[in-house]
């Protein structure tokens, strides 16, 4: 059972010229840190990461400084705790898999630095996966501690429904609706798994740009230079 298809959506980053929506990672972030973060990792995001796509230096310095980071060994072979700094990684909510596993009924969160490339269907699969919850039809039995939703292969997904209206505050202003929270949540692990995402399509247009005026400019030569030939 593949799982019902997700509808397309139109993500506003999705356009070949088209950037993020900064003020929409800045949210989903803070959906991310407050929600899903008490079960997924995002290993390969640093505070660093954040500044100047969603935060300035000064908010992700703090945001950092209030998470503590063992370090070491020091010069006595001691290790120690460390408020984090700019380039720490993200805490991850559980110390090892074994750990992961038996606060989740034995499944695994998976890390979410990657989960918009890993999974088939993308940002919409994700978006559908989280307003997707809706009671099992009648004549499909769920399995206690499992929950349904149609978007997940199989159908029986370990993870219960998590975004509710108005589960966050925004500091925008923003109203945090389901689908809200669920669209800045997965515009924001988009950009996670592709931090590179803005410059790419900026220097895909320069380039573009660049190589069609050299190649104006070889067509003119040419025709210049093989004029006493033909
Ligand atoms: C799985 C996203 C919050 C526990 C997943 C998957 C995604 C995801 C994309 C993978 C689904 C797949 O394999 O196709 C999110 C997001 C969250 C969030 C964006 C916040 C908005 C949580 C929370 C918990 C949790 C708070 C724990 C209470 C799990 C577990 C799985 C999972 C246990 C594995 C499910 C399975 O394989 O059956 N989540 N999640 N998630 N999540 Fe979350």
């Amino acid at each position: 059972d593949e799982g019902l298809h997700p509808a397309v959506y139109p993500w506003p980053h999705k356009g070949i010229l088209d950037t993020f929506d900064h003020a929409s990672i800045r949210r989903g972030y803070q959906v991310y840190r407050e929600v899903c973060a008490a079960c997924h990792s995002l290993d390969r995001i640093a505070w660093r990461n954040l500044v100047a796509v969603s935060h300035t230096a000064d908010e992700a310095r703090a945001m950092a400084e209030e998470v503590e980071y063992t370090d070491g060994p020091n010069d006595q072979g001691e290790m120690f705790q460390r408020p984090g700094k700019l380039a720490d990684y993200m805490p991850p909510p559980y110390p090892n898999e074994e750990a992961a596993r038996a606060s989740n009924a034995g499944a695994l969160p998976p890390d979410l630095s990657l989960i918009v490339k890993a999974r088939h269907g993308g940002a919409d699969y994700i978006f559908s996966l989280l307003t997707g919850y809706i009671d099992p039809p009648a004549g499909v039995e769920i399995r206690e501690g499992m929950n349904y939703n149609p978007y997940f292969p199989g159908g029986a997904i370990s993870m219960a429904r998590v975004l509710f209206d108005g589960l966050v505050e925004y500091d925008d202003g923003t109203p945090a609706t389901t689908s809200q929270m669920a669209k800045d949540v997965v515009t924001f692990l988009s950009w996670a798994s592709e931090p590179e995402h803005d410059e790419r399509k900026k220097y895909g247009i320069k380039a573009v740009i660049l190589f069609s005026s050299l190649f104006c400019i070889s067509l003119y030569v040419k025709r210049f230079k093989w004029n006493v030939i033909k």
